[in-house]
């Protein structure tokens, strides 16, 4: 029975109604120890169930928070085991599939202690994905969908209570899936205890602050409710004297009020006004004192009995008394005794009543005997065939003995701890190791595989592990796969000078007459770094003989080799040159991800590569592997990838909204996780997307947060560069653009223009100041446009040339700029042409034949949502004499390529979240697109997907067409989850229509 919790259980009651709205909810239960937060959330749990809710439970504990996803585990495991085989199958597919493994058995299972045999696999490239990747990533994001599958099923509750205990995977899980509780109409209710250090605190602060969390603080009992909690466990006739004593001893904290009344009644303490004193020396602090005390009455069996279960945390009895060195009968009778005194609860295992109980036993027992007690547990535990994970949790506390036995196990522990997506336990795990020590043998090993860890947990120490540790390995296998994830990491922080030194170093190590298959896994690697740092770049282009022949010797493992060279030729040979033949061969239709260990990093440098060559097809392509490869090894490396090469894409075929879309996705996530790189590439690709919607003010601000300086040298870092110079000559900072302009072309690790277009941004820069550069730099691009012969570079070329020339001779210019730029696919730069050639067009005074392609340039403008653009092709059409009339609709066409795709899955019946599973995209970009395919084709009100479905399927419906007034959308929700179903997300300008009344009559 609770006492005096009905606020409490009101607002409970009333957050459960409010989140059965399909809006989910956050509930934190928060206050000090023993205040009644379990029994609260134990009430909610109740509650929930009558609302109609599945519950799913579980709890953290201390020995827990070493488990990763032990929490996750324990809420999930119970629905996916009772569901059976086939809704289980469903449960885990598709996007949830990446979570799958954390279900499987994953019972411990010795593995061979040799640990090289998968090392030189790996490096030796014949089983690519035994290298663990950093899955936490896509764990998380495999749970959410978990999370979606069950509730789709009808609503579902996750309470956990003891959240300060939880393992941080699964407290980054619940973070996660709380901000998302929306989305998911899922009822999240936690408890946490004030004061309590969690391994990851910031993420308890975030779950507490969440905007919509509704925080439960249970209050003190009064004095009268200690009063009746004393009468009716001492008897009716307790004084009242008595009574108010035992408020005061307690101040009212309902835990303290049992174990007073459980010590008064074992004491025999009369209830009497004459015993209150007694009741005053029990003091709150002294309670745990008490407990022991208590404990030390049951004699030693039960004592030692209670100490095990305090360690096991939870145990079998005969569990229990192995490890207490106690026989079995003398065991049961001492277990029955402890449960008596209420000091363990009597269930099918033994376990403490009360947390605070078992801290009171744990933390009583002699620092060496603990040490002691949880090695020999791991050890037990190991015998018995427990999780690996366990095990590790138990030989993490333990003494260290130089035992080679628990060397293994640790390992073990750490490499099932890297498979389920949690470095940084594998990180604990292998420092611990360090110091049980490991043999002189082991121990280049052990540190290897710590450097491993801590770079996947993004550690700062792991390249001085990685280093010791190719001081003392010989392996050569294992040595070529500690010197990849070191130059992989130290390129990661944006480091390529110190990641080619190693790699030269490690060449020379290895001598000309080392394998080929192992030499080919570095050269390919030091040559991708040597060509992303103007510093290094120079060494390529002499080495490519030898890089060719290793490319042959190596066999498969010369692939990656295959596929720099290809795209070396790409960026610096004639367009039409036979590097992509060269290409596929390379990337040999996926296998190169999946069998070679630098597979993931050439797929991605590929990637990049392709959209610069404007092979769109080659680069959707190989977008979606290395989406793929996100997901099947959850590798936030792939994920960013993905993201930014996507947003490159997608800049560069004017898709504004999809690359804006991408690129702050990536730029979030580059930022979370700290990847130079990604930052850089990511913000001056949402600078360009933004400067097109005349967003210079937040562009510049992107740019200036980007760590451009650190990385200065680095093709990233001309990029950012190039960005910047733009958006400061749009801002008017024509000064600052020059030299930013200019420092592009001093740092260009190419001079390509279809990659870095400088001069003829500089030539606009100067245009006013000093035309006569302006020409020669304009003319320099043209010329080496030509000579690579990709239709972009030419016609961005000639497009500057031809606004420089002015006249007639510019107006031949600006239509040989669009006759080539119609052959590429570069949409919004035909746009700025076609504007400029009507805008030139209309200057000479031939107003009718300006109008064509004007007119043209609005479509495109309009359709790659460059709204700037198409107003300043309006005003120029007005100057032509067309009249202009503001509709607001243009018809499917006005869709983009990417809101095409989401308007049909749309059209189709699917829900946003559907959408968003089937297009790996968030349930807020969805939002996002369909708000802006609303507004392109004027639908509103509930009907409107429906009409959408017509529109798409050609049947033409009454769509109001003609003027009207703006509609004034809804602010753009920045932050938060998208509101329900198909609400636009955002609104955008009325689309601009010419009707010019003379030719359409
Ligand atoms: N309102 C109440 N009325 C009567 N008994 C209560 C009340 N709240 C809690 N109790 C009892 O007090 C004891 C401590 O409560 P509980 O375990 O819920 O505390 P807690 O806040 O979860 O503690 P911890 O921080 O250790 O997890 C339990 O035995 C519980 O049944
Ligand atoms: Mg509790």
């Amino acid at each position: 029975m609770l006492l005096e919790r009905e606020p409490e259980l009101t607002r409970m009651r009333q957050a459960i109604r409010e989140a059965d709205d399909g809006a989910g909810g956050v509930v934190v239960i928060g206050g000090p120890a023993g205040i009644g937060k379990t029994a609260l959330l134990q009430a909610a749990a109740g509650m929930a169930e009558e609302a109609g809710r599945r519950v799913l439970r579980a709890r953290g504990s201390d020995l827990e928070q070493e488990f990763a996803f032990g929490v996750v585990r324990q809420l999930f495991e119970p629905p996916l085991t009772r569901a059976g085989a086939e809704r289980r199958e469903a449960l885990l597919q598709g996007s949830a599939a990446p979570a799958g493994p954390l279900f499987d058995s994953g019972l411990f299972q010795r593995e061979p202690a040799d640990d090289t045999s998968s090392a030189a696999r790996t490096a030796t490239g014949q089983r690519g994905s035994t290298a663990p990747a950093d899955r936490r990533f896509t764990l998380v994001h495999g749970l959410y969908w978990l999370t979606a599958n069950l509730s789709s099923a009808g609503p579902v509750a996750l309470l956990v209570d003891d959240c300060h205990w939880a393992d941080p995977p699964s407290l980054r899980f619940l973070a996660y899936v709380s901000a998302r509780c929306a989305e998911l109409g899922v009822l999240v209710i936690v408890t946490i205890r004030d004061g309590e250090p969690s391994i990851v605190q910031e993420i308890l602060v975030a779950l507490r602050a969440h905007p919509r969390a509704i925080l439960i603080e249970p209050r003190s009992l009064s004095p009268d409710a200690v009063a009746t909690l004393v009468r009716s466990a001492l008897g009716p006739h307790a004084d009242a004297d008595f009574c108010a004593a035992c408020a005061r001893a307690s101040a009212g904290n309902p835990f303290l009020v049992r174990e007073l009344i459980a010590e008064l009644e074992t004491e025999r303490v009369e209830p009497v006004a004459a015993s209150a004193g007694r009741v005053e020396s029990v003091r709150s602090e002294s309670v745990s004192r008490a407990v022991v005390a208590r404990l030390n009455r049951l004699g030693a069996d039960s004592r030692n009995l209670a100490r095990s279960v305090a360690v096991l945390e939870n145990a079998s009895l005969r569990q229990a008394a192995t490890l207490a060195g106690i026989p079995g009968a003398r065991a049961l009778r001492a277990a029955d005794r402890l449960i008596s005194a209420q000091i363990l609860a009597s269930s099918s295992t033994l376990a403490f009543v009360h947390p605070l109980l078992q801290r009171a036993v744990y933390e009583r027992v002699p620092a060496a005997a603990l040490a002691d007690g949880h090695r020999r547990a791991g050890l037990m535990l190991a015998s018995e065939g427990a999780r690996s994970t366990l095990v590790g949790a138990h030989l993490l506390r333990g003494e260290p003995a130089g035992d080679p036995a628990v060397v293994v196990l640790l390992r073990e522990a750490a490499r099932a701890a890297l498979a389920d997506g949690a470095p940084g336990t594998a990180v604990r795990l292998l420092r611990r190791t360090l110091r049980e020590p490991p043999s002189n043998e082991a121990r280049g090993p052990v540190l290897g595989e710590l450097g491993e860890a801590e770079a996947l947990a993004r550690d700062p120490e792991a390249t001085g592990h990685l280093r010791q540790a190719l001081e003392l390995v010989r392996a050569p296998a294992i040595r070529v796969r500690l010197a990849r994830i070191l130059s992989e990491t130290l390129l990661w922080d944006g480091r390529p000078i110190e990641a080619h030194a190693a790699l030269v170093e490690m060449i020379g190590q290895l001598g000309p007459t080392a394998a080929p298959p192992l030499r080919a896994v570095l050269e390919t690697l030091r040559a991708v770094t040597a060509s992303v740092d103007r510093r290094l770049v120079a060494e390529i282009e002499p080495r490519l003989p030898l890089l060719r022949e290793l490319a042959v010797a190596a066999g498969p493992a010369g692939r990656g080799l295959q596929v720099f060279d290809a795209c070396w030729q790409a960026s610096r040979g004639p367009y039409l040159g036979d590097w992509r033949q060269l290409m596929d061969t390379g990337l040999d239709r996926g296998r190169l991800v999946v069998e070679e260990p630098t597979g993931p990093q050439m797929a991605r440098y590929a990637t990049c590569s392709l959209v610069f060559a404007d092979d769109v097809g080659r680069a959707q392509k190989q977008i979606a592997d290395v989406r793929a490869d996100t997901v099947s090894r959850g590798s936030i490396d792939a994920q960013l990838s993905s993201l930014t090469w996507g947003a490159l894409l997608a800049l560069r075929l004017g898709e504004l909204a999809q690359c804006e879309a991408d690129a702050r996705a990536a730029l979030e996530l580059g930022e979370r996780h700290q990847v130079v790189w990604a930052r850089i590439w990511s913000a001056a690709f949402l600078a360009l997307a933004l400067l097109e919607r005349d967003a210079t003010t937040e562009a510049d601000d992107l740019l200036a947060r980007a760590p451009i300086e650190a990385a200065i040298d680095t093709t990233a870092a001309v990029h950012a560069l190039l960005a910047r110079g733009r958006v400061r000559l749009a801002q008017g900072r024509t000064a600052e653009s020059i030299a930013d302009l200019r420092s592009v072309g001093e740092a260009a690790t190419v001079d390509n223009p279809n990659l870095f277009p400088w001069r003829s941004a500089l030539a606009l820069a100067l245009s006013a100041g000093d035309p006569e550069q302006a020409r020669s730099l304009a003319d320099q691009e043209l010329e080496r446009a030509r000579w690579f012969a990709q239709p972009r570079g030419v016609g961005v070329a000639f497009r500057v040339c031809g606004v420089l020339a002015g006249g007639e001779d510019g107006i031949a210019m600006l239509s040989e700029s669009a006759e080539r730029l119609r052959r590429s696919p570069a949409r919004l730069e035909l746009a700025r042409t076609l504007f400029d050639l009507g805008a030139a067009l209309r200057r000479a005074g031939r107003r009718s034949a300006a109008r064509e392609p004007l007119r043209e340039a609005l479509e495109l403008a309009q359709q790659c949502g460059a709204e700037p653009l198409a107003r300043r092709v309006d005003v120029e059409l007005a100057a032509t004499g067309v009249h202009l009339r503001r509709e607001q609709a243009q018809g499917p066409e006005a869709l983009t390529p990417a809101e095409r795709r989401v308007a049909e899955l749309a059209a189709s019946g699917l829900t946003n979240r559907e959408i968003g599973r089937t297009l790996f995209v968030s349930v807020k970009t969805v939002g996002t697109h369909l708000g802006h395919i609303y507004d392109k084709l004027n639908l509103q009100g509930p009907q409107a997907r429906e009409h959408l479905a017509a529109l798409l399927n050609g049947n033409g419906v009454a769509v109001p067409a003609g003027p009207g007034p703006p509609r004034a959308g809804p602010a753009a929700p920045q932050a938060g989850p998208a509101a329900g179903d198909l609400q636009p997300a955002s609104p955008s300008p009325p689309r601009i229509h010419a009707l010019d009344g003379t030719q359409r009559g």
